[in-house]
């Protein structure tokens, strides 16, 4: 199996250097993609990233037979393909899609969803184990969609998405209420509406979608996909971490307000460029307190990330996960490694530092969790090999080959 072997540089000398470019939105590019399904003829995506994610998106859309289904063993592979659910019964009037896949990071439900499908006129017929273990779920809508007013009982991100796409082609408007804030949802509705669409209140807890009575968008704009803003934090952390002098090019600032503020207050400068940001790892890092929250709060995919940079703060760090309840089990390899890290229940975690820290052979549970290893591993001493890595190449693009233009010691090994 594919691994990493990193070579750290040890968390004293800081020795990275140079310019990385950003790469392009994974959770802005698959509800795009997953939108397709809503036009009547193929829109063109430029700028995707090519990752994992987004080519298990690319291959279930494609397997879209004419009746609508999809191949339910690409769907169960990622979280990311209940967003395919909305459009299907909203173009076909049915969808059947087994429990969704995806990160290690706690119960994932799809209540929301399934709540939401019933309240625009759908209907869950069926919900049922397979022969072989495998939980589908159909969801019919005999009399066609009809616009509602609908709010979600928890801020979710891909349900927002998910329902704005299936009340594009309903009759009559919806109202949709407590949505989740994300700048993601923000490039969603702006693309369907370049697109014909009528959404209005994207970014905000309210949003409205005129219904389309089942008429099709019509491609006239093509997706271009933002860079990814978590990937940007996670630069910016590594600098934090690593770096003698880093430039983060391709990265919008202002939907990392959360973070500059965290990083701040841990003493970490960052200047900005004509073309990105300066980061450079500061002579002490102080300790932070963070909760992670909804947009525009602390992100919850930067939160691992962040908990490496509180291993070398000189004092106690609480990292307070509050949206995933599974997402602090990756803190035993940071312990494995000599970080002192005390879990205090499910969701907060005692960080105290500073602490050096060791290679070891660690295992990605998560793409975020599994980057926070890369860059525990790039600060540790000795040699580290990092396995799973497909959950690496999940959300990030040849990451082994950018992080070693600038200086980086990561080699990939099959
Ligand atoms: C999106 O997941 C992202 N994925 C996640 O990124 C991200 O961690 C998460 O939002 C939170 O920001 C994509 O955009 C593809 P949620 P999503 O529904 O939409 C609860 C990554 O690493 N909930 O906003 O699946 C849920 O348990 C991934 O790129 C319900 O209770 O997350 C959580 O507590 C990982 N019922 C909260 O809502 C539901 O039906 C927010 O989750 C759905 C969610």
């Amino acid at each position: 199996m594919p691994a990493f072997l990193i070579k750290g540089g040890g968390a004293s000398v800081p020795n990275l250097e140079g310019e990385i470019a950003v790469g392009s939105s994974k959770n802005a590019s698959l509800p795009a993609l997953a939108s397709s399904l809503l036009f009547g003829d193929m829109p063109r995506f430029l700028n995707l990233p090519e990752i994992e994610d987004i080519k298990r998106m690319s291959e279930l859309i494609l397997s879209v037979d004419s009746e609508g289904n999809v191949d339910l063993d690409i769907a169960k592979r990622f979280r990311a393909s209940i967003l395919v659910v909305g459009p299907l019964l909203a173009k076909f009037g049915r969808a059947s899609f087994p429990h969704p896949g995806g990160c290690l990071i706690g119960a994932r439900p799809i209540d929301v969803f399934i709540n939401g499908w019933e309240a625009i006129g759908g209907k869950l017929v069926k919900s049922g184990k397979t022969d072989g273990g495998n939980l589908i779920y159909t969801v019919e809508a005999p009399g066609g969609l009809t616009g509602c007013d609908y709010t979600f009982k928890v801020q979710s991100v891909t349900g927002t998405e998910g329902m704005m796409m299936t009340a594009l082609l309903a009759k009559g408007d919806t109202v949709l209420r407590n949505c989740a804030m994300e700048p993601e949802i923000e490039y969603l509705a702006d693309f369907l509406n370049k697109n014909g669409a009528d959404i209005r209140g994207a970014g905000t807890t309210e949003i409205t979608v005129a219904g389309r009575s089942g008429k099709l968008l019509r491609a006239v704009s093509p997706f271009l996909a933002p860079p990814d803003r978590i990937e940007a934090g996670t630069l910016l952390i590594l600098g934090a971490l690593a770096a003698r002098s880093l430039e983060i090019k391709n990265i919008n600032k202002c939907e990392l307000a959360s973070l500059f503020a965290a990083l701040g207050e841990a003493g970490v400068e960052t200047i900005e460029t004509k073309n990105g940001v300066l980061v450079k790892k500061p002579k002490k890092i102080n300790p932070v307190n963070i909760k992670t929250k909804e947009y525009p709060g602390f992100a919850t995919d930067l939160q691992a990330p962040f908990s490496v940079l509180a291993t070398q703060a000189s004092g106690q760090s609480l990292i307070h996960e509050t949206i995933f309840e599974g997402r602090l089990a990756y803190t035993e390899d940071l312990n494995r490694m000599g970080a002192k890290v005390t879990l205090m229940d499910p969701h907060r975690a005692l960080i105290t530092g500073h602490t050096p820290l060791y290679g070891r052979e660690l295992t990605s549970p998560d793409l975020r969790a599994g980057l926070a290893y890369v860059i525990a591993a790039l600060i540790a001493e000795g040699e580290s090999k990092i396995c799973n890595i497909y959950q690496i190449d999940r959300g990030y693009e040849k990451i082994d080959e950018r992080l070693r233009a600038i200086g980086a010691d990561i080699d990939r090994i099959d």
